[in-house]
């Protein structure tokens, strides 16, 4: 099967190394040359634990290739995932126009039946939107090529997105025909064989499970960040509250760490989208609203914390900061609470 990904962060690159361990033949394309330049000369342009023999291991053997030429993708396969960036827009929103100009490209340049698959995180109703933009193309051409648009979100954690990509707790695909469910079984079947549970729906559901999830575990951060702020006000300890509450099967341990709030590329923005959405259709979400506040109140924390311990007095103090990035075994700065001024 011949497989092309176009990006090569943390989700192209996992991804495309992960397909082509399956056994498929893949193609990365990206048009930031030098991250190709990178990959060309072996070099990985992220911090992902695993990520460096496994990419290797697949250039050598064959079955994985890094272009920033998008026609060869098209040559090549069929199939093509999008794993481009969809950054926060100024209002809030998620910038599509790497998504959108995509899909019209995919639209203006295919010759055979294909399928445009979109992993990168993106609003409800967006594979819609990408159909449509694909159809607006080809009629433009005057050609009649079937296709499919087809949401796949990505569920991986950067510090475990290997293990996250070949273990899944599950696999959601958003499809609107037959033809399309018959692809993704096919893609998937090496990890459908090892009884990682596939979950089928339609477009919009599938790209509403990746902002439920996402903002459901958001909510655990902010809610723990809230009772350990509290526990510091009665006196209570909340490492042991934490293995109380984590220990009761209904609850789980993930996810209920305090710290200084979370941040990455996911968390923030994909909150922010789904309450903007909300919005749009006059539907206020209280509780993540609250989720938010929260988070930025959190990420002031551990400044409150020194400067009340120095009285306020930091002028000519040396600090050191440990652990820039959002989070453990990661390169990832993006929206990192050590960011913040
Ligand atoms: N990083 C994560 O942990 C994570 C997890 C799940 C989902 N996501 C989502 O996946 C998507 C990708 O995130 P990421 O962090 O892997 O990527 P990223 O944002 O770090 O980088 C995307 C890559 O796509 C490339 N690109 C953009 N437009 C292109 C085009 N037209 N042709 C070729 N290459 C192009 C860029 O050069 C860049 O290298 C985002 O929507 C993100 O929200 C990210």
């Amino acid at each position: 099967m011949n497989i092309s990904v176009v990006g090569t962060s943390y989700v192209g690159l996992v991804s495309a190394a992960c397909f082509a361990e399956l056994g498929a033949n893949v193609l990365c394309v990206d048009s930031d040359s030098r991250r190709i330049g990178t990959l060309l000369y072996g070099g990985i342009p992220i911090y992902e634990p695993g990520l460096e023999p496994l990419v290797k291991r697949n250039v050598g053997d064959g079955r994985l290739r890094f272009s920033t030429n998008m026609a060869e993708a098209y040559a090549d396969s069929d199939i093509i995932f999008c794993a481009v960036e969809t950054p926060p827009a100024e209002d809030g929103s998620t910038d599509l126009s790497q998504v959108l100009n995509l899909a019209k490209a995919f639209g203006s340049q295919i010759t055979r039946p294909s399928t445009f698959i979109i992993r990168s995180t993106v609003p409800v109703g967006t594979a819609k939107k990408v159909m449509e933009i694909i159809e607006d193309e080809l009629a433009k051409r005057g050609e009649k090529i079937q296709f499919d648009v087809v949401s796949n979100p990505d569920f991986l954690q950067e510090g475990t997105a290997i293990k996250d990509f070949m273990s899944p707790d599950r696999i959601i695909i958003g499809i609107e025909s037959k033809r399309a469910k018959k692809v993704m079984a096919e893609i998937f079947f090496p990890l459908k064989s090892n009884n990682f549970p596939i979950i089928y729906t339609d477009s919009n559901t599938a790209e509403m499970i990746k902002y439920a999830s996402t903002s459901m575990l958001a909510t655990r951060v902010s809610f723990m960040n809230e009772i350990a702020n509290l526990c510091e006000l009665v006196g209570a300890d909340v490492n042991i509250v934490r293995r109380g509450v984590g220990t009761d099967s209904r609850i789980g341990s993930k996810y209920i760490y305090p710290g200084c709030g979370y941040g990455g590329t996911c968390f923030p923005k994909d909150i922010k989208d789904l309450l903007k959405l909300a919005h749009g259709h006059d539907f206020s979400m209280e509780v993540l609203s609250a989720v938010d506040d929260v988070n930025i109140r959190q990420k002031h924390i551990l400044f409150n914390k020194l400067s009340n311990f120095y009285n306020g007095d930091l002028e000519g103090k040396t600090v050191t900061l440990w652990g820039l990035s959002f989070k453990p075994e990661t390169s990832d700065m993006r929206e990192a609470p050590s960011l913040i001024t």
